[in-house]
């Protein structure tokens, strides 16, 4: 008997031209490029010019996953565009995306900050496994650099901008966990958290953007538990084992994070995608740009099996098993 089942047929991924290092910031804050790296992981980040958008990302990164997959935007289904920094409050970023590569169907951003991969993910899997959707383009795409607080040295060092895009289609197949696509997918979210983490504006408080306010230490302890207990929970869900996943392809905020949950996964880090040395935090974009990546040097191919994992702000998160 045959499943439908949500496969990806492609990824890309798009950074800014840009490259801030670490040092830069010594110009104007008591930081140092030393305390950055053993903290964070972080050597340099991408940041947008002055006149690119979060839309402008999301395209480029979009344009990237259909080459990849080797369609044309108009088979295009569905776009969900996860992001925490929309151009505008709306319409949508995702509907400036579609116009742009000449999708039709319908198109929505989601708001998870750095789960929103995982929530747009989540979501595309069920319109497909619903009937819904088809092929749907699944986009992360920020412009953080536009809501830092410049002379917060505890957050202004860690984020970047870019966008990574993967493109799921409904294929059918014996659904087993050796056939490719989405295997299985996990969210949760507290809000009773929601100091930890926020940006201290909005249309209905203060009718601006505002800026990202973070409790780092308190972030931290809540991410190492969070995403260890979800991922375990995916994997038990779908009946594989840690020893069956070939790469752990992680939400890039802090690589003391990224090790602290691999290793209580019991996967080495030979196993993880680790980008958070180029590419800093970029929040929803963290996640497939990390996936664009390892694709694109060959590190993860055809047939891999990726767990998935990500939190932010809300607190939000979620994990992911993909056959690739
Ligand atoms: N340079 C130098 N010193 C600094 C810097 C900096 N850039 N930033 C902070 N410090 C100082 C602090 O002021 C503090 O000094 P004090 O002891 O004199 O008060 C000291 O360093 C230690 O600060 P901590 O905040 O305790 O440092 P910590 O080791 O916790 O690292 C960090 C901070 C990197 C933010 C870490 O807590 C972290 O990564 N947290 C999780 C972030 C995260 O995962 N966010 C989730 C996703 S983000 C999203 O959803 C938008």
């Amino acid at each position: 008997m045959s499943v439908t089942r949500a496969v990806a047929i492609g990824c890309g991924h798009y950074l800014p031209s840009r490259v801030v290092e670490n040092e830069e910031f010594t110009a104007t804050l008591d930081t140092s490029d030393e305390w950055i790296r053993a903290r964070t992981g972080i050597e340099r980040r991408h940041f947008a010019a002055d006149d690119e958008r979060t839309s402008d990302l999301g395209i480029a990164a979009a344009k990237s996953a259909l080459a990849n997959s080797g369609i044309d935007g108009s088979e295009i289904d569905a776009i969900i565009l996860a992001t925490a920094t929309p151009d505008n409050t709306f319409p949508s970023t995702a509907t400036q995306v579609q116009h742009a590569i000449g999708a039709g169907g319908f198109a929505f951003d989601v708001q998870a900050v750095c789960a929103g991969f995982m929530y747009a993910l989540a979501t595309a899997n069920s319109l497909i496994l619903t009937g819904q959707a088809k092929c749907v383009l699944v986009i992360g795409a920020e412009t953080f650099s536009r809501i830092l607080d410049w002379t917060d040295r505890g957050t202004c060092v860690l984020f970047g901008d870019g966008a990574g895009a993967v493109i799921l289609r409904a294929e059918g197949c014996a659904g087993e966990a050796t056939d490719r696509g989405v295997l299985g997918v996990k969210l949760r979210s507290d809000g009773a958290h929601r100091d930890l983490l926020y940006v201290d504006g909005g249309p209905s408080t203060t009718g601006n953007a505002g800026k990202l306010r973070m409790l780092g230490k308190e972030v931290f302890k809540h991410a190492v538990t969070k995403l260890v207990d979800i991922a375990d929970e995916v994997i038990e869900d779908v009946g594989v084992t840690g020893d069956d996943i070939d790469w752990l392809v992680p939400h890039q905020a802090n690589l003391r994070i990224i090790k602290s949950s691999a290793q209580k996964a019991s996967i080495p880090m030979s196993k993880v995608i680790v980008t958070v040395q180029d590419h800093g935090n970029t929040s929803a974009a963290s996640i497939p740009l990390a996936l664009a990546s390892a694709v694109s040097t060959g590190q993860i191919k055809r047939g891999d099996l990726l767990l998935t994992e990500g939190i932010g702000g809300g607190l939000a998160w979620g994990s992911a098993l993909i056959r690739w």
